[in-house]
């Protein structure tokens, strides 16, 4: 018996959006029948660019069943662009965990995720196929999927391969080769160069500054607001105010306005200057202020 946590068995009780949208903006059917896990991803956008309605059929197991019902709330208010960021590390972390066994079904759901965004994009007119050079051939898994998985959750066994993305774990012929991507990943990454922005210089140009904010805003608060299924657009900065929108879930949560100054305005204080201060987009129409009634 698999130990799921509360918000898994949550939704896979009472999964969300079930269904198929009738005329769907985009459309993204990833797995196989044969493979043992399909997902099949419909959205539908609003007249402002925003994911409005989302719903998931899928074949599988729980882990599938509540990845896909949470993913289609997550993305809920997304527009395509910000949607097209969502990892699978954001669907687990969303679900409280995953147990690393069943890691593979966040996978499925990004991908099903990006094969919509793609059919959008292409004006409904491609399907998702998988990219280049097919290296288990019992789960249909590429070396790109392999080597995405492995640099995304920094992976560094076959087994955790496996899990991610299921390729090795049927006749185990593809094991040597799996192998020697994660070598190949791991050595790359080392030699990778850090980012060169300086944390809080001594004098910042404007240009700096407005680079310095965007990088916080990636590397420091996104990734907090999106593990609860929300997220943050900077939208302009005037000397030193910085204006920021909320998205997804962050955009309807009562606790914005603390979310504001305890997570954002201290983080760019701390990561940029102390001067910053935060405000949020007024010009909004397009988005629910609940917090603010
Ligand atoms: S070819 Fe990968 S498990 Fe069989």
């Amino acid at each position: 018996m698999w130990d799921y946590t509360d918000k898994v068995k949550e939704h896979f009780f009472n999964p969300r959006n079930v269904g198929v949208i009738e005329n769907p903006d985009g459309v993204g059917e990833v797995g196989s029948l044969a493979c043992g896990d399909a997902l099949k991803l419909t959205f539908k956008l609003d007249r402002s660019g925003r994911i409005v309605e989302a719903k998931f059929k899928t074949f599988g197991c729980a882990s599938a069943i509540a990845t896909s019902s949470v993913l289609t709330e997550m993305i809920k208010g997304m527009t395509i662009d910000e949607a097209s960021q969502v990892t699978n590390k954001d669907i687990a972390v969303y679900l409280g965990g995953l147990p690393e066994q069943k890691m593979h079904c966040s996978v499925m759901g990004r991908e099903a995720l990006e094969a919509a965004i793609e059919n959008y994009r292409t004006g409904g007119k491609k399907k998702h196929e998988l990219e280049g050079k097919v290296v288990c051939n019992c789960f249909g898994v590429t070396e790109s999927e392999i080597e995405r998985v492995i640099k995304e959750n920094n992976l560094t066994t076959v087994e955790e391969v496996t899990n991610y993305c299921k390729a090795g774990g049927g006749c185990g012929g593809c094991k040597g080769e799996i192998e020697k991507i994660i070598e190949k990943v791991q050595s790359g990454k080392i030699k990778e160069i850090p980012v060169s922005v300086p944390r809080k210089p001594g004098k910042l140009t404007n240009i700096q500054k407005i680079q310095l904010i965007q990088q916080t805003i990636n590397e420091q608060i996104r990734p907090a607001l999106r593990a609860h299924g929300g997220n943050i657009e900077l939208i302009d900065v005037e000397g030193n105010k910085v204006i920021v929108a909320f998205r997804g879930m962050c955009a309807q949560c009562k606790l914005a306005e603390f979310t504001m100054k305890d997570v954002v305005e201290a983080k760019l204080r701390e990561f940029v200057t102390e001067e910053l201060f935060v405000e949020e987009e007024t010009d909004s129409a397009n988005q629910p202020h609940n917090h603010r009634g």
